[in-house]
C-alpha cells in the first residue's frame, strides 16, 4: 500500500472537519471533490473574485446531493479577520488555497495582490492558530525560485523573486515558519509548479496557459506562444496536488511538519512540446487542427525560462508519488475541456 492509499483508507473510516479556502477556484474545488468522496466534512470559504459558483455546482453534480450535505459554503473574504475566524471554528485541518494568482496580475496591481496574498494569508494563520487547528497546509509557489538558474529546483536553494506575486508567496513561507517558532503551530507549504486539470479557468486576461490554449484550439482562435516556445515548465496534474495536500495534512512524520515541498513531477515540457501534445490529443475530434499553427510573440515580463522540480523531499518525508504523468493528466484534462467548454458557464 502507498502512503496515499493508507491515508485514503484512514479517511474512509475517520471523519474530520476541513476548511478549504478558495474552494470555488480550480484547485480548491478539486480538493473539495476529493474530500467529499472520502466522506469528510468540509467548510469552504471563497469571495468569488476568481472562483465560480459553477465550479461548486459541478462538484455537487459529481458527488450527489446526499454527500453534498457534508459541505458548508461561506461566502467571505480572507482579508476580513472575523470571517477567517468564523470559518476556522472547530476545524481540524485547513487547506489554504485562496490567493490572487498570476504573475502579470501582480505586476499590474501589486497592492491588490499583497492584500489578498499576504494580509489575507496572515489573517488565516492567526485564525487557524486561535482555533487550534491540527495543521495548516497552504499553497506556496514555484515562483519562489525566482532568478536562481539551478535545475531541478531544490527547496533549500532559492533566488531573487521576479514578480510581486513571487514575493507574496515567499512571505507566506516566512510567516508560516515564524508562527511555528513563536506559537508552535503546525504548517506545511506546498510549492505548486504549473498545475492543470478540470475546472481551471480558460477565461480572462490572466488565464493559465493550458486552459487558454485548449480554448483557442477548440474554438479555432489564434494561439499565442510567448518567446521562442523553448521556455519549459514542470506541468503537474491536479490529482497530484490533491494527493500532496492530504499527505501533508495527515502525515504523522514529525520531521515532515513545518517544511515546504515542491509539488510536481520532476519532468520538463517546453511550450512547443505542450502545444504539439495538446493538438495531437484534440485533432481527431477537431479536424480544423490539422492545419493549425501557433503565433509566436514577445517573451512575457517576470517569467522564468525553465522550471523543473526535484521532488525527492516530498517523496522521502511525505510519501508523495505522483499518480499522473503529464500525458495521462493531459488526456484527462482534454476530455474534461472538450465536455465542458461548450457549456455556457465555461464560455462566458
Ligand atoms: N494553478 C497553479 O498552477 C498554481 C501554481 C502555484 C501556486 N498556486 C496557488 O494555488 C492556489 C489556488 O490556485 P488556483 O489555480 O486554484 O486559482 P483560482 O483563482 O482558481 O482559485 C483561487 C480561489 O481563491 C479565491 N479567493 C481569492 N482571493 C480571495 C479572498 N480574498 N477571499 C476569499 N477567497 C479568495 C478565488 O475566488 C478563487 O476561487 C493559489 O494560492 C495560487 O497562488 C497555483
Amino acid at each position: 500500500m502507498t502512503r496515499y492509499q493508507e491515508i485514503q483508507h484512514h479517511l474512509s473510516t475517520n471523519r474530520y472537519r476541513w476548511l478549504i479556502t478558495g474552494v470555488a477556484g480550480f484547485i480548491g474545488s478539486n480538493l473539495l471533490e476529493a474530500l467529499l468522496k472520502l466522506n469528510q466534512t468540509v467548510i469552504g470559504l471563497d469571495n468569488f473574485s476568481t472562483g465560480y459558483q459553477h465550479n461548486l455546482d459541478q462538484v455537487r453534480s459529481i458527488i450527489g446531493s446526499d454527500i453534498w450535505n457534508n459541505f458548508q459554503f461561506i461566502q467571505g473574504d480572507i482579508r476580513d479577520l472575523d470571517e477567517c475566524k468564523a470559518a476556522c471554528k472547530d476545524v481540524d485541518f485547513v487547506l489554504h488555497q485562496a490567493a490572487l494568482g498570476s504573475v502579470p496580475r501582480s505586476i499590474n496591481d501589486p497592492i491588490l495582490t499583497n492584500e489578498n496574498n499576504v494580509s489575507g494569508f496572515l489573517n488565516m494563520l492567526v485564525a487557524a492558530r486561535d482555533a487550534k487547528v491540527k495543521r495548516f497546509v497552504y499553497a506556496a509557489s514555484s515562483s519562489t525560485y525566482g532568478d536562481h538558474p539551478g535545475l531541478p529546483k531544490v527547496e533549500s536553494v532559492i533566488g531573487q523573486p521576479l514578480s510581486p506575486y513571487a514575493v507574496t508567496k515567499y512571505v507566506n513561507e516566512l510567516y508560516a515558519d515564524v508562527f511555528a517558532r513563536c506559537y508552535q503551530t503546525e504548517s506545511v507549504g506546498l510549492r505548486y509548479f504549473n498545475v492543470f486539470g478540470p475546472r481551471q479557468d480558460p477565461n480572462g486576461a490572466y488565464a493559465a496557459v493550458i486552459p487558454l490554449w485548449v480554448s483557442a484550439l477548440i474554438k479555432n482562435k489564434t494561439l499565442y506562444i510567448n518567446g521562442d516556445g523553448e521556455t519549459s515548465r514542470d506541468f503537474c496534474y491536479v490529482d497530484n496536488v490533491v494527493q500532496a495536500n492530504l499527505l501533508s495534512a495527515l502525515t504523522t512524520n514529525e520531521a515532515a511538519v513545518n517544511e515546504v515541498y515542491n509539488v510536481a513531477l520532476n519532468d520538463r515540457t517546453s511550450l512547443n512540446q505542450l502545444y504539439n501534445m495538446m493538438r495531437a490529443l484534440l485533432v481527431d475530434r477537431f479536424p480544423h487542427l490539422e492545419t493549425h499553427q501557433p503565433e509566436y510573440v514577445d517573451f512575457r515580463k517576470g517569467d522564468v525560462r525553465h522550471s523543473q522540480a526535484d521532488i525527492t523531499k516530498a517523496r522521502n518525508l511525505l510519501g508523495f508519488e505522483p499518480s499522473h504523468a503529464i500525458r495521462e493528466g493531459m488526456k484527462s484534462a482534454m476530455t474534461w475541456y472538450v465536455d465542458n467548454l461548450a457549456e455556457k458557464a465555461y464560455t462566458e
